[in-house]
């Protein structure tokens, strides 16, 4: 089939890629000149494991190419994916620009009867809205097909999906995306465009809601003394409830979760009900992003001068995706009450420094950051960042030595037996026992 992908980021060039490696003839297309010159060059300029060889292997067989939008030479072909951005505006409610924009540029120049496909997330109602302002007149058939890849191990989800969503009212349409995605040995679901639209929405929303559930019950471990990761097997081996997103740790970042759940949030008021449970989970989350920071102040009163340094700024391993990170907000919130901020990111440094400008220093090893630092906030458990020799780590330090490991993710005995002062997320070290060691 010859498909077009629009907006060649994160998520559309990995759908790019792996289409053309089921045999599809796939052009990427983008706004931005540099990206397709740099996709041309085989480098994605996004950090997502094995997509750079799947990038290079099928543009060598000529299955694959990437254009700029303005060339003239267009060819769109039978299915065209839509996969912009849909950033939050600041009161929480999506942003649709990028959506409006790329689906009338893609709507003239589809044949008849081709498919326009969206896998961007976008609020439920906006499919319908948009096959009625740009397809019906022009004879294209508008399908939800939206994206459930998690960064980190996008190329693996797209060829072994939990399930495929298709939303769509023209049967053949729907036929001929059943057929896109052959190969792929997966449960289809086909329904309504509104619906497609809110199970990827909600989704989002059921994610976020078990992270913030299981962050409450860290601060309830706290309190009592009892181990939160042990609450997560005892509960996750119930199979109605499951052990993932059941991680206790400083909260869910990243582009998608928290986005959605509050477009729900502010969406709702649209409709004339408050998301109560939504709102709190959001509520949760950001109260979660700030432990390390009341950890800090409660150790150092005066937080002046406090040297920390941060293990981990993409919002999880294995992506160089900063958005939304924890690690960034910390990082801010830090530095702003005086304290003097190191970072380091095995892969997105260089984003990270962009994003934080001169308020922080970023060093290129973790050797290098752990010098004389007071705090250590273990924020990303890359692997590299968990195999690192914390006895090193320990001798470079300075006083008192705190280890956070915000994601729950070391084995507590051992980091105290090297002589850390070390403090999880509900891992049953109440805040009193922070009081031996304030400065
Ligand atoms: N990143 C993920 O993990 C993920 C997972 C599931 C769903 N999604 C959804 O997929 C969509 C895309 O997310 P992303 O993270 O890839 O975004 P992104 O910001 O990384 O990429 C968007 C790309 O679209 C391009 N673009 C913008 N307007 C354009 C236009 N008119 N024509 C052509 N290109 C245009 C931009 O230049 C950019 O390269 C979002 O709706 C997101 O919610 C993302």
């Amino acid at each position: 089939m010859k498909i077009s992908v629009i907006g060649m980021g994160y998520a559309g060039v990995v759908t790019a890629a792996c289409l053309s490696e089921l045999g599809h003839e796939v052009i990427g297309y983008d706004i931005d000149s540099q990206r397709i010159n740099s996709l041309n060059s085989f480098n994605p300029q996004i950090f997502e494991p094995g997509l750079d060889k799947l990038i290079e292997k099928n543009c060598n067989l000529k299955r694959l190419t990437f254009q700029h939008i303005d060339d003239s030479d267009l060819n769109l072909g039978e299915i065209s994916i839509i996969t912009v951005g849909t950033p939050s505006d600041p009161n929480g409610s999506p942003n649709l620009e990028y959506i409006w924009k790329s689906v009338e540029w893609t709507t003239k120049h589809l044949k008849d009867n081709a498919v326009l496909l969206m896998r961007s997330t976008v609020q439920p109602g906006t499919g319908d809205l948009i096959e009625s302002k740009f397809c019906e007149h022009q004879s294209i058939n508008y399908i939800s097909c939206p994206e459930f890849l998690r960064e980190g191990e996008a190329v693996k989800d797209f060829f072994t999906p939990d399930r495929i969503i298709i939303g769509g009212n023209n049967s053949k349409a729907v036929e001929k995306v059943v057929q896109m995605h052959s190969g792929i040995d997966s449960p289809i679901i086909k329904t309504k465009i509104i619906t497609a639209e809110m199970i990827k929405f909600a989704s989002n929303a059921f994610l976020a809601t078990k992270i913030s559930f299981i962050n409450e019950m860290a601060a309830f471990c706290e309190a009592w003394s009892a181990d939160v990761d042990d609450v997560k097997d005892g509960l996750g081996l119930d199979h109605r409830i499951g052990k993932s997103f059941l991680n206790a740790g400083v909260g869910f970042g990243g582009s998608c979760v928290p986005k959605e759940t509050r477009a729900f949030t502010s969406l709702a008021s649209n409709y004339g009900f408050k998301s109560h449970l939504l709102s709190s989970v959001l509520e949760v989350n950001e109260n979660q992003s700030q432990i390390p920071v009341r950890i800090i102040q409660k150790i150092f009163p005066d937080m002046n001068n406090v040297r920390v340094g941060i293990l981990g700024m993409s919002f999880k391993p294995n992506t160089d995706d900063i958005r939304e990170s924890p690690s960034i907000k910390i990082a801010q919130t830090l530095s702003s009450l005086g304290c003097q901020v190191s970072c380091f990111d095995p892969i997105s440094n260089q984003k990270s420094a962009e994003k934080l400008g001169t308020s922080v220093k970023f060093e290129t090893s973790i050797n290098n950051l752990s010098q004389n630092k007071n705090v250590i906030l273990l924020m990303t458990p890359w692997d590299s960042i968990l195999n690192t020799d914390w006895e090193h780590i320990y001798d470079s330090m300075s006083e008192p030595k705190i280890l956070f490991d915000g994601r729950n993710s070391l084995n507590p005995e051992t980091i105290k037996n090297i002589g850390f002062n070390y403090v999880g997320v509900g891992r049953g070290i109440s805040s009193s026992d922070l009081d031996s060691i304030i400065i």
